[in-house]
């Protein structure tokens, strides 16, 4: 049931082109859209718009009540996934400047009770408990160790996403990239994507949706 789900609500947001992203208006709090604009002038990459409301729809399909972040950067994702849906968020942050804004950005949004951020290396700090839905966004050339390591964190039959599989188009076009530390970089991307549809414990698809996104489902 869950896996026809998902397959319909990423097939929606594929096809999604500006007809869509218009009809599909975002109605934001104005604490949101501060947000974004501190991200634009920080250079904060955050998720993209169709990221961020394809994992809303996971949340609310799924109806989960928990949701483990790796990597918040100054709060975003957590907060909409927070705003938007029912669940409990924990996040954890590396940054200490990126930590210290998101919990400023977590109090104004009134979400410091829903939202637990976590000061740390992910591959470092200890995170007891199992989660519904992991969401992995942090440093891309590490992806397969914080799938290793949080994957005990996951409920059976939940979810694990990563954002940026596809790094701007250059993991499918490797050939094109001529500097030598991104040409590294996208083979290990390209690395982990092959690992993620191999995972036996694991029914992965990956989809071109925002940078490009997996759902791997818990067997
Ligand atoms: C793309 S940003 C996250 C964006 C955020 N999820 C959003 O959409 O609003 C990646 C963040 O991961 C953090 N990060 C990278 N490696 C990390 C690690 N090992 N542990 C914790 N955070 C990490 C970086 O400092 C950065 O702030």
């Amino acid at each position: 049931m869950i896996t026809i789900m998902i397959t319909i609500v990423t097939m929606i947001m594929k096809s999604m082109n500006n007809y869509l992203k218009n009809l599909n208006k975002e109605i934001e709090s104005a604490i949101v859209q501060e947000i974004k604009k501190q991200a634009e002038i920080l250079k904060t990459p955050i998720i993209s718009t169709e990221g961020i409301n394809l994992l809303i729809q996971l949340i609310r399909i799924g109806n989960y009540g928990k949701v483990l972040e790796i990597g918040s950067a100054i709060g975003y994702s957590a907060i909409m996934m927070a705003l938007n849906t029912r669940c409990r968020v924990t996040t954890i942050e590396k940054n200490e400047d990126s930590f210290n804004l998101a919990k400023q950005n977590i109090a104004r949004a009134n979400l410091a009770g829903r939202i637990d951020l976590i000061l740390g290396d992910a591959l470092e700090v200890e995170v007891k408990g199992l989660y519904d839905l992991i969401f992995i966004d942090a440093a891309k050339a590490q992806y397969l160790k914080f799938f290793d390591r949080y994957k005990n964190n996951l409920k059976s039959g939940g979810i694990i996403v990563c954002d940026n599989l596809l790094f701007h188009g250059m993991v499918g076009n490797q050939e094109s990239v001529e500097q030598k530390r991104i040409k590294s970089l996208v083979k290990k991307i390209d690395d982990f994507n092959h690992a993620l549809i191999d995972f036996v414990d694991f029914d992965t698809y990956i989809y071109e949706i925002g940078d490009g996104m997996s759902i791997s489902i818990k067997k």
